[in-house]
C-alpha cells in the first residue's frame, strides 16, 4: 500500500496493488485517525487497522471486523498509459 495526496480531495488517498489490480481508498481508518497505509496491514482484499486491529475490505470499503462501525471510502481507480487515475 502507499499513499498519494490527491488535488481537490481532503485527506490522503491509500492504493493498494492486490495481484496486479488496483484499489483506492481513503487513507484514513472510520475509528480512529490512523493511516491505513502505513500503519495498516494488508491480506489480501482486507486491510487490517494497526491501532486496534479494526478490519475493511478495500474492494467496498465495508467494515470487515470491529472495533469499526462505519465503511470506508472508497475510489475508482484506473491505469492509463502508465499512470494511475482515481475518480471521486
Ligand atoms: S483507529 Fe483503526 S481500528 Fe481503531
Amino acid at each position: 500500500m502507499r499513499q498519494f495526496i490527491v488535488e481537490g480531495l481532503d485527506g490522503a488517498v491509500a492504493v493498494a496493488n492486490v495481484d496486479g489490480e488496483f484499489f483506492a481508498f481513503e487513507d484514513c481508518c472510520t475509528h480512529g485517525a490512523a493511516s491505513l497505509s502505513e500503519d495498516g496491514e494488508l491480506a489480501g482484499h482486507t486491510v487490517e487497522c494497526g491501532w486496534h486491529r479494526g478490519q475493511f475490505d478495500i474492494r467496498t470499503g465495508a467494515v470487515v471486523a470491529s472495533p469499526c462501525t462505519v465503511d470506508l471510502r472508497t475510489y475508482k481507480i484506473d491505469v492509463r498509459e502508465g499512470r494511475l487515475h482515481i475518480s471521486f
